[in-house]
C-alpha cells in the first residue's frame, strides 16, 4: 500500500443508486484478536478486504497463527493451534493502535503480553492507561521496559472495575481477559457499540458466559476454555453513515439495503432534521436517501453510543458546510479530532474552530476544489464527499487512510456515478 498515491476526485452531483455495505472495521479487528483466546481454526465472513485487516493478519501471523484470507470470498481461517510468540513490536503498534488488542487474550491464555509503547496518532494522545489500569487491577504485573511494556501474571483475577470512560478498546481487552478469569469478572460503564456487541457474540458463542445486566454493566463467569466458531462479521453502520452523506451533499438518492438502521438512529435522526427524506425499509434494516435541495444545518455533538458516532463526525462536518444556518459541532470523543477543518477550509468551507473541541460551521453555497491532505481514516472519507460536491477538482493525499477504514469505498461511490481517480 503506497503512501503516496493520491485521489483526485470531480464534481459528481446527483449520485443515485444501490449499495451493499462490508463488514465492520472496528468489528473485525477486535474479533480477529479474540482468536487467540481459543486453539483451533476460527473462520470469519462478510471480512472487510481494508487494509487494517491485512496489518491484523500479519500481527496475528507474528504470533505464530496460520492466516488465510480469501479476499474474493471475504473469509478469514485464523489457525491459533501453535503460538509461540507473546510480542508484539513498535511498528505494528505505531501503523494500528488496534494492536493492543491482544494484549488482553494473550494475558488470559499464556500470562504474559509484551507490547510496543503505542505512537500518539493524529486523533490525540490515545493512550492505553484504562487498559493497563483494569489489567494490574486483574492481577497483571506491568513493567517498562524500554520502548516495551512487559506485562506478567501468574493467573488472571476477577474483579469489579469500574471504567472512568466507555472506553471502547478497553472494555474489549478487559472482556477478553475475564472470559477465561476463574471467577465472576464485573465491567461497569462498558462501552456498549455495535462492534462491541458483535465481539460479545462471537465470544458467548465460543462457549464464554457473559451477561449484560443493564446498558453498561457486563458480567462475565470465567470458563476454563473456548473453542473456536464461525462467525458473520456485523455490517459496517460507519460505511453506510458516509455513503448516505455522499448521496446528501450531491444532491443524490442512494439506497442501503443491508443498512443496520437499528444502530443508527441518531445520526438517521440529524439527517432527517436537515431535511433529507430517510425512509426505513424496516426499523432495523435497510434505509433509502433522498436528498433535499434545500438542507438545513443541524448542530450535533459526539458521544459513546448510542450517541452521534465520533466516526461519521468529519463527514457530517462536510454536509454542514453546504447547509443553510450555522451549525455546532461538539466533538467529545477525542481531542483535535478536528484537524479536517482547515482541509475543509481550503475548500471555501466557513468553520470557526479555537482549538477546543467545538467547531462552528457556517453553511455555504458551495464549495471548491483544492490539494487536501487525509489527516486520519475518516476524515479522509470526509474530503471524498467535500470533492464529490465542490465546484473543479479536489486532490487528496493520504490515501493509505482511505484505504485502512474502507473496502474500495471509491469503487462503491464510482457506481453511483462518482467521477474519482487513484493515482497511485
Ligand atoms: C475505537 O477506538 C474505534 N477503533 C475508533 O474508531 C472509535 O472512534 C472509538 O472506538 C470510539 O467509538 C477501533 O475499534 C479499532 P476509546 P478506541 O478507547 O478503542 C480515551 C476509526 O476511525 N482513552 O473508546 O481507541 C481515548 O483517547 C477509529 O475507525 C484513554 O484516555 O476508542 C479517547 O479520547 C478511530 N485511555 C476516548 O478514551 C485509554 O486507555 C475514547 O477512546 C483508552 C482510551
Amino acid at each position: 500500500m503506497s503512501n503516496n498515491g493520491c485521489i483526485v476526485i470531480e464534481q459528481s452531483l446527483g449520485l443515485r443508486g444501490e449499495v451493499t455495505l462490508d463488514g465492520a472495521k472496528n468489528a473485525v479487528l477486535v474479533i480477529m484478536a479474540s482468536s487467540v483466546l481459543t486453539s483451533g481454526i476460527t473462520k470469519l465472513t462478510n471480512v472487510p478486504v481494508s487494509a487494517d485487516v491485512f496489518q491484523m493478519k500479519q500481527l496475528l501471523e507474528e504470533l505464530g497463527a496460520q492466516v488465510t484470507f480469501d479476499e474474493k470470498a471475504k473469509t478469514l481461517l485464523i489457525d491459533t493451534s501453535i503460538l509461540n510468540n507473546c510480542i508484539v513490536g513498535p511498528e505494528l503498534m505505531r501503523k494500528m493502535r488496534a494492536s493492543i488488542l491482544v494484549a488482553g487474550p494473550l494475558l488470559a491464555r499464556f500470562g504474559r503480553a509484551i507490547v510496543a509503547l503505542p505512537g500518539g496518532c493524529l486523533l490525540g494522545a490515545r493512550p492505553i492507561d484504562f487498559h493497563l489500569r483494569a489489567f494490574a487491577r486483574m492481577g497483571v504485573h506491568i513493567e517498562v521496559v524500554g520502548e516495551y511494556l512487559h506485562m506478567n501474571c501468574e493467573s488472571l483475577q476477577s474483579q469489579r472495575f469500574v471504567l472512568e470512560y466507555p472506553s471502547v478498546g478497553a472494555t474489549e481487552n478487559m472482556l477478553m481477559a475475564a472470559t477465561l478469569t476463574a471467577g465472576t469478572t464485573h465491567i461497569i460503564n462498558a462501552a456498549i457499540e455495535p462492534e462491541v456487541l458483535d465481539l460479545i457474540a462471537i465470544l458467548r458463542n465460543m462457549g464464554a458466559r457473559i451477561e449484560i445486566a443493564v446498558p453498561g454493566t457486563l458480567i462475565v463467569e470465567g470458563v476454563s476454555s473456548l473453542r473456536p466458531v464461525q462467525h458473520a462479521i456485523i455490517a459496517d453502520r460507519l460505511e453506510a453513515g458516509t455513503i448516505l452523506l455522499a448521496a446528501a451533499v450531491t444532491g443524490g438518492s442512494v439506497s442501503i439495503p443491508d443498512c443496520p438502521n437499528s444502530v443508527m438512529d441518531v445520526f438517521l435522526e440529524k439527517l432527517s432534521e436537515m431535511g433529507h427524506e430517510v425512509v426505513l425499509h424496516t426499523p432495523d434494516k435497510g434505509v433509502t436517501l433522498k436528498a433535499t435541495n434545500a438542507p438545513r444545518a443541524v448542530s450535533f455533538r459526539t458521544g459513546p453510543y448510542p450517541g452521534f458516532p465520533t466516526d461519521l463526525q468529519a463527514p457530517m462536518m462536510v454536509a454542514q458546510c453546504l447547509a443553510s444556518g450555522t451549525s455546532v459541532i461538539y466533538e467529545t470523543v477525542f481531542e483535535n479530532r478536528l484537524v479536517h477543518t482547515r482541509e475543509l477550509q481550503k475548500m471555501g468551507a466557513q468553520i470557526t474552530h479555537d482549538g477546543s473541541l467545538i467547531a462552528t460551521v457556517k453553511g455555504v453555497d458551495c464549495l471548491y476544489g483544492a490539494s487536501v491532505i487525509a489527516p486520519d481514516i475518516r476524515a479522509s472519507a470526509a474530503l471524498v464527499i467535500a470533492g464529490l460536491a465542490a465546484q473543479g477538482q479536489t486532490t487528496m493525499t493520504g490515501i493509505h487512510h482511505f484505504r485502512r477504514g474502507y473496502t474500495r469505498l471509491e469503487d462503491k461511490l464510482r457506481a453511483l456515478g462518482a467521477n474519482i481517480t487513484i493515482v497511485e
